[in-house]
């Protein structure tokens, strides 16, 4: 009798339904347990949901096609971590709907860009980046500033995205056309770009600084 591996490499067609089987198997032992893990699931301590001015600034980052040139994800390589900050996670994506890791890089990562700059320079930088950085190719974005952001439509995609899990409150969903009130399309976008940042956890305390020696002469 012929052995079982000859009459399979004989016969394509079985060959492919094994070939297929094989790899099914192994992706599924690889994902099934990330369904499950705490670190894949679960938010990081001390996030929080994003504000009504955020959640429409991510919709305005979406619309605007950002993704295209920048990723929102700090690998875990050195250069990268010496660059940006911290390496992100898969629990602070866990509220990421669609999630904006991007996989091209014509500009910086942004998953840090919080806190980095003003307002300010955000503004001046969106309406036309050569004011703030002279070699910078990003497009301009003047428009953004005479678009007010539309509250109904905000309170919508809240309600959206609770139903997927972000934890928004019945009054963060009612109230959000309040908060959106009178806001441009440029500043949710500033707001959104100002909250991409590691949360802080509440409970430990904020690191020491530690204070430079005198000179002692
Ligand atoms: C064609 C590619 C391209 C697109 C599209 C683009 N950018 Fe950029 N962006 C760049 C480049 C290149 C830089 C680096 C030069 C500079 O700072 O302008 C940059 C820089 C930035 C920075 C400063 C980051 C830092 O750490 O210094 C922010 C913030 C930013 N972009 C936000 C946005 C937003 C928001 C959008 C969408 C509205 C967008 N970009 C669309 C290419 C792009």
């Amino acid at each position: 009798m012929k052995p079982l591996h000859d009459k399979i490499e004989r016969n394509i067609g079985l060959m492919g339904v094994l070939v297929a089987l094989a790899i099914s198997f192994g992706g599924l032992v690889e994902i099934l347990p990330l369904l499950s893990q705490t670190a894949t699931t679960q938010p990081e301590p001390g996030m929080k949901p994003p504000t009504a001015l955020a959640v429409a600034g991510r919709d305005v980052f979406i619309r605007e096609g950002c993704y295209n040139c920048h990723s929102q994800m700090v690998r875990s390589l050195h250069e990268e971590v010496m660059r940006y900050g911290p390496a992100s996670t898969a629990g602070e994506s866990v509220w990421d709907h669609p999630f904006q890791w991007g996989s091209k890089r014509t500009g910086p990562d942004l998953a840090r860009v919080g806190g980095r700059y003003s307002d300010e320079w955000h503004q001046i930088h969106l309406r036309n980046p050569r004011d703030v950085v002279p070699e910078s190719n990003m497009p301009g974005y003047p428009w953004l500033a005479a678009q007010p952001v539309d509250g109904a439509e905000v309170s919508a995609m809240m309600l959206a995205l609770s139903r997927v899990g972000v934890p928004f409150s019945e009054q963060d969903i009612s109230g959000a056309p309040a908060v959106v009130q009178g806001h441009s399309k440029m500043d949710a976008l500033i707001a959104y770009l100002q909250s991409l940042k590691l949360p802080k956890p509440e409970s430990t305390p904020a690191r020491a600084v530690p204070v430079a020696a005198a000179p002692s002469n």
